[in-house]
């Protein structure tokens, strides 16, 4: 991620979660130290993710891919860049949140090896919970 692809990640996220979207503040601190922030390019920007490092756990924070390139292996491609940065970091786990009704997020984070350890209710809204998901490094 380069500070000229913040505005472009930024409206993606607007798309998809509209309220819910990070602000550029957000979109920042996803590019301060202990942080990664990848875009997929494909001749230009189709997707992005960012994962927080400073815990002992991995932490993925979000995976946007622009619904034109859904299906096309972006979504794995940076989810598999996210976690290969995570164990050349020495990290053995990796954990994330996604939404109950997520269907398409759960079935990619199920296909990568993670498993629902936990549920947080309300997490994203009084009627939407997530699911906590983590899974080893090895
Ligand atoms: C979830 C998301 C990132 C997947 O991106 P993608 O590029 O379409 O994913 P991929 O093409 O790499 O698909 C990988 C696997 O994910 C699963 N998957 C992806 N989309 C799916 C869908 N609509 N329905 C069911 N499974 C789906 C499948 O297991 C798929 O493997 P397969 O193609 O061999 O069946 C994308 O749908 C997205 O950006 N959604 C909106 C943002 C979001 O919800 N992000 C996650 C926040 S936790």
């Amino acid at each position: 991620m380069e500070e000229k692809d913040l505005e472009w990640a930024k409206e993606l996220d607007v798309r998809l979660f509209s309220d819910a979207a990070w602000g550029m503040e957000e979109m920042r601190e996803a590019m301060l130290p202990g942080r990664r922030f990848v875009v997929a390019d494909d001749g230009g920007p189709v997707g992005w993710a960012a994962m927080d490092i400073r815990g002992a756990k991995a932490h993925i924070l979000s995976i946007d891919v622009d619904p034109a390139h859904r299906r096309e292996g972006v979504g794995s491609a940076l989810l598999s860049s996210l976690l290969s940065c995570a164990r050349r970091l020495g990290k053995d786990r990796c954990v994330l949140e996604a939404a109950c009704s997520n269907a398409p997020a759960l079935a990619l984070y199920k296909k990568f090896g993670f498993s629902a350890k936990g549920r947080i209710g309300g997490y994203y809204s009084p009627s939407l919970d997530a699911f906590v998901m983590e899974k080893d490094l090895d």
